[in-house]
């Protein structure tokens, strides 16, 4: 196979970004396009030139001539139906995160893609950050040493989170911190995470809906390694950004402080006053290059499938960030440590 046919289902806004970088591999030959809110799939159509758009995901499925499905649905709950009936028919699949609602969804995923040899990864795209994938390579060359703490606080706009709680029950551990803790872990790996505690505040967003301010959380590893992430998404609807995040990242040997802040690059208007633009956590495209990591995590799937090359974001990696962050909203609800792994699943247990 020189060139790969790729579905992609759920064109809103990662989708739209997935489906137009798909457009400009020239390792793609056919783009196929689903989306259920018609205007939605004729702007996508119309920027992307697909072979097929339909309103209908099961006429991906069921072609045979596209090998990969991207799956960039909402509300989150479509997740694992959709990715097991990919995977079921045989195509290889990128996911967005959250991998499922539980942990046994997931490790069903996982097992249906390893029984039929299939790629299957978890949209974590901040790993696809250049900044972020030099701290990684930083603790790998030992020029850090023996890694001692790491410090994350994300913080992004009501206007994101607004879109966020008002399609899910998930927390700020889940959508939000989800891909500080998947960055770390991804970091320090191998160690392990061996217990968290964690805290939510609710002032802000409880009056209009059931969701927390911000989540903070702290994970301790099997080697002593203490990971402090700090998750907020009510950053008034005037910041002039649509997510902030700094680090720093304290070895035995140096430290990296990295800012994320995406406050580089000002532009300023009669109409809209001050923006940092590009500071979106998905990115966009920008003529002919591309802000932000979506983009590259979309091109890295196409070549780990063409030239069977290991995905970067493994399934089971997912997995455990998603016991990190139930584990984390298990200890904000009960206020104490939660020790890992769990061997429960709160979740199932809440559906059941
Ligand atoms: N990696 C990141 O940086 C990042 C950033 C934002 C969101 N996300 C994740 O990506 C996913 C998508 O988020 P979004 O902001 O693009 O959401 P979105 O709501 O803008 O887009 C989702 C689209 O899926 C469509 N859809 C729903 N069911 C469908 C179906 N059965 N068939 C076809 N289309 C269907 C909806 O109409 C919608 O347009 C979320 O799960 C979110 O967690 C990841």
């Amino acid at each position: 196979m020189d060139r790969l046919n790729v579905g992609i289902i759920g064109t809103g806004w990662c989708g739209g970004i997935r489906a137009e970088a798909s457009a400009k591999n020239g390792l793609v030959d056919q783009l196929h396009i689903c989306e259920i809110r018609e205007d939605r799939l004729k702007e996508v159509a119309d920027l992307t030139n697909p072979t097929t758009a339909t309103t209908d995901y099961k006429e991906l499925l069921k072609n045979d001539d596209i090998h990969a499905i991207m799956i960039s649905t909402t509300p989150e709950s479509t997740h694992y139906p959709i990715a097991k009936e990919a995977l079921e028919s045989g195509k290889h699949v990128l996911l967005e995160k959250p991998i499922a609602r539980t942990l046994t969804e997931a490790e069903e995923l996982i097992t249906i893609a390893e029984k039929n040899k299939l790629q299957f990864t978890i949209g974590y795209s901040q790993r696809f950050r250049s900044k972020y994938a030099y701290v990684r390579e930083k603790f790998l060359d030992g020029t850090l040493g023996e890694p001692v703490s790491v410090l994350i606080t994300r913080n992004i706009t009501q206007q994101l989170s607004k879109r966020i709680v008002g399609r899910t029950r998930l927390s700020p551990a889940a959508m939000e911190a989800t891909h500080d803790l998947d960055y770390a872990l991804w970091c320090l790996a191998p160690r392990k995470p061996i217990r968290v505690y964690s805290q939510q505040v609710e002032k802000v967003l409880i009056k209009n809906s059931n969701s927390a301010d911000c989540q903070f959380i702290m994970v301790t590893l099997d080697d002593g390694t203490v990971i402090t992430v700090g998750a907020g998404w009510v950053l008034p609807p005037s910041y002039p950004n649509y997510s902030s995040t700094k680090m720093e990242f304290i070895g035995s040997k140096g430290a990296i402080m990295v800012d994320d802040s995406h406050n580089d690059v000002t532009i300023m208007t009669g109409e809209r006053g001050i923006e940092y633009p590009m500071s979106s956590m998905p990115g966009e495209p920008v003529a002919h290059v591309n802000a932000g990591p979506m983009a590259e995590e979309t091109n890295n799937f196409i070549d780990a499938i063409l030239f069977n090359k290991p995905v970067i974001v493994k399934p089971r990696e997912a997995k455990v960030v998603m016991e990190l962050y139930q584990a984390a909203d298990l200890s904000a609800e009960r206020g104490e440590p939660i020790n890992l792994p769990m061997n429960i699943d709160p979740l199932k247990e809440e559906q059941n």
